[in-house]
């Protein structure tokens, strides 16, 4: 899988509901739209959301208020930016779009995101796969997904698990079951990222089509300098998710520190583990795609906000000499 290659996903085919090709800003899946307004109006945090701070996007954290403000403030991005990646209607990011639809092709599939926040992630993977259903782009096959959402905040994973309840009717009207659990995970615990990998494990064994996505976690491992005690985790991760039929797709918005520091970082990383093994094949697209785009604010649907991104599908491929 190279960025020269075929594309899966035409944008020509994308529905104006998803992107509007003319004015070309992109809309969050309508489900998906209004499940996050119907958990805003739940829990409150509207005044939040309409209080953002453009220059300064909250990034979670382990407590409620924290939680709060990122589901407020940086939720509908996230989802943007993980949407533009997958549809990549200005065909910037041609390897990312392609891992994202052929992990969709068969009928099962093992679907992790890790830190997965509220979901933002997955979520809009799955309900952007429903939508591209709906508008007979992609085959309405039956798909059964299961979702591991590794999380360290707790307030974090309700959401996550309020908000895929929410879309659940949508995904299955159009063929898409969803199995999920979402877990505590310290990417800095050795122990608790063995815990993940044993959930993967057993998830792969009935659906084995992987899908690992990492997104936005660039404060976190840049701004608050943790890539040294993550490193080992995030190793052993990728070595679980090497082989036949897994794919990771690591997603940051498309600024200096993940494109210039983080990125370059991860790609020496696992270079460096994995150049010794005569029998593993790296695809990993390099340089970094990035792309951006306005989207419609899913609150404010008459206001548009910047979208971009910067994204590294990995994928080690394993023969089996
Ligand atoms: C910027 S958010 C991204 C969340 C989600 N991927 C998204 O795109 O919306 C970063 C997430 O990392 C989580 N986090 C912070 N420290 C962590 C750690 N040590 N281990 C795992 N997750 C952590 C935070 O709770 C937060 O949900």
């Amino acid at each position: 899988m190279r960025s020269g290659d075929e594309r899966l996903l035409n944008p020509a085919d994308l529905p104006s509901s998803l992107w509007d090709a003319g004015s070309k800003i992109l809309s969050l899946p309508p489900a998906l739209a209004r499940a996050y307004e119907t958990l805003i109006d739940r829990h409150g945090p509207r005044a939040l959301a309409n209080s953002r701070d453009r220059d300064d996007s909250p990034v979670g954290g382990l407590t409620q208020e924290k939680t709060d403000e990122h589901f407020a403030q940086a939720f509908d991005g996230s989802a943007a930016r993980a949407q533009l990646a997958m549809l990549d209607p200005k065909k910037d990011a041609t390897a990312a779009s392609n891992a994202y639809i052929k992990s969709l092709a068969g009928n099962r599939l093992s679907l992790t995101d890790a830190p997965c926040g509220a979901g933002a992630a997955a979520l809009a993977f799955l309900a952007n796969a429903a939508a591209l259903r709906a508008s007979g782009v992609l085959p309405r096959e039956p798909l059964d997904v299961y979702l591991i959402g590794a999380e360290l905040s707790e307030p974090a994973r309700v959401y996550a698990e309020e908000l895929l309840a929410e879309l659940t009717p949508s995904l299955e009207a159009q063929g898409i079951f969803v199995a999920a659990e979402f877990v505590f995970w310290d990417v800095t615990d050795d122990l608790r990222n063995t815990d993940l990998i044993r959930k993967m494990t057993l998830a792969a064994a009935s659906n084995p089509n992987r899908l690992l996505v990492v997104a936005n976690f660039n404060a976190f491992l840049e701004k608050e300098a943790k890539k040294k005690d993550a490193e080992p985790q995030l190793a052993e991760l990728f070595r679980h998710a090497s082989g036949k039929q897994s794919v990771v797709v690591w997603i940051e918005p498309d600024m200096n520190r993940a494109v210039c520091s983080l990125f370059p970082w991860l790609c020496k990383m696992i270079k460096g583990a994995w150049r010794r093994f005569a029998t593993v094949t790296m695809n990993i697209d390099d340089p970094i795609a990035t792309s951006h785009a306005r989207f419609h604010l899913p609150l404010n649907p008459d206001q548009t906000a910047r979208v971009g991104f910067a994204v590294m599908p990995i994928e080690l491929v394993r023969s089996s000499k």
